[in-house]
């Protein structure tokens, strides 16, 4: 999907106050993900899916800080997670149907935190983003 100029301002104005908490805004979009699609919950045998438990937001940061590493790459997002998009092909073989789901998960948790800021364009914006990450991220998926 093409970004736009406008798309990349929006999202390089807005990624950074996310990645600033992202064990906050991550796990509470992992958590939001597990509770609305349970299934999703399989790729994680190991964790624990309390409200607010240490996976859920150490993985959640590192979600997040990936997404802020591909909003320093607009041009290039492709290379910027090859090593991500080879873990999750090859190595995780998550089902690519799930990728939507943690994307809607996100734009939930980054609208009601920053209401103001997620205008109909911040919104549009990151909404093409995070479907491009999702895209990049099952690309090698054969
Ligand atoms: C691991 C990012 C979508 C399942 C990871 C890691 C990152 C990441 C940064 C850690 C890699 C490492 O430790 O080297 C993302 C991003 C996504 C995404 C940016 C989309 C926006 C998903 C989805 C699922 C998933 C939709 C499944 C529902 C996993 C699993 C791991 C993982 C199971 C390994 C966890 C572990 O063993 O600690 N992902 N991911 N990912 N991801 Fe994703």
């Amino acid at each position: 999907m093409l970004l736009s100029a406008d798309d990349k301002k929006h999202i390089k104005a807005i990624m950074p106050a996310i990645a600033a908490h992202g064990d906050k805004f991550g796990g509470e979009a992992l958590y939001r993900m597990f509770i609305v699609n349970p299934k999703t919950k399989t790729y994680f045998p190991s964790f624990d899916f309390h409200h607010n438990s240490k996976q859920i937001s150490a993985h959640g940061k590192k979600v997040v800080d990936a997404l802020n590493e591909a909003s320093n790459h607009l041009d290039n997002i492709a290379g910027s997670m090859s090593k991500l998009s080879d873990l999750h092909a090859y190595d995780l073989r998550v089902d690519p149907g799930n990728f939507p789901l943690l994307a809607h998960n996100i734009l939930v948790v980054v609208a009601m935190n920053f209401p103001k800021q997620f205008d109909p364009a911040t919104h549009k914006a990151l909404d093409k983003f995070l479907a491009t990450v999702s895209t990049v991220l099952t690309s090698k998926y054969r």
